[in-house]
């Protein structure tokens, strides 16, 4: 386990406030193209943080699927784990962490589920298997076995074969995160790092507040 101890360098690279949108959806567009570019792996993934009643966090990966100048969407089974804390508690965190380019972006943010019309897009967008196994599991319950599952997609399959329309289940659709902060995270040689974080201000001219954090 040499990772443990080895000191990585992660560059010259430098980050200025300049050098990003002054949006910082538009800015967070920017350094996703730049990840696709350089050929990150699943350069969309990201850690979504919740909390549930009682404080306690969870995270987990999901893939982002849409962006525009306000928020950030996934899609997820409404009833999961995170579908049930956000219905609780909509205070969220997104976290894109892109290793190979010395990079992360951090994101705090409220979520709710998007309308029904984006959510039928999303789902109508997906391969025929996505959308079966979307219907057939009850995501984050227990099941017995990995059989039952399986079962219950060969059933799906006949009540819609190939060419008939699967209906979006009612508990399957688009998350929406609209942020609150956002961190621009680049590494740096001696973990001397540039830390740019824009804060929701709707008195700003721009309806953001930008400062530098110390690393
Ligand atoms: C690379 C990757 C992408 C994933 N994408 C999604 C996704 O877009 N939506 C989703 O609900 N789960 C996705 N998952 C599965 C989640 O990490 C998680 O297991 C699932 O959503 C249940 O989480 P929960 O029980 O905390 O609600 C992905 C997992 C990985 C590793």
């Amino acid at each position: 386990m040499d990772s443990l101890t080895t000191h990585t360098d992660y560059g010259s690279t430098s980050l200025e406030s300049a050098d990003l949108d002054p949006n910082p959806l538009r800015a967070f567009a920017a350094w996703l193209q730049a990840a696709e570019d350089a050929g990150v792996y699943e350069p969309n993934a990201m850690v979504v943080g919740t909390v549930d009643a009682q404080g306690a966090p969870s995270s987990r990966t999901v893939l982002l699927k849409g962006l525009d100048d306000s928020g950030f969407e996934f899609v997820t089974n409404y009833s999961s784990r995170k579908g049930g804390e956000i219905a609780g508690n909509p205070a969220v965190s997104l976290l894109f962490p892109w290793y190979s380019l010395n990079r992360q972006v951090c994101v705090r943010g409220t979520a709710a589920p998007t309308a029904a019309a984006a959510s039928d897009a999303y789902f109508a967008r997906r391969p025929r298997g996505a959308r079966l196994a979307a219907l057939a599991s009850e995501q984050s319950r227990p099941i017995d076995d990995r059989a039952t599952l399986v079962s219950r997609v060969a059933e799906l399959e006949v009540r819609y074969p190939e060419g008939v329309e699967i209906p979006r289940p009612a508990h399957w659709g688009g998350m929406r995160v609209e942020p609150v902060s956002v961190e621009f995270w680049q590494g740096r040689t001696s973990r001397m790092h540039d830390r740019i974080r824009y804060l929701c201000d709707p008195a700003a001219a721009t309806g953001w507040q930008v400062e530098r954090l110390q690393p």
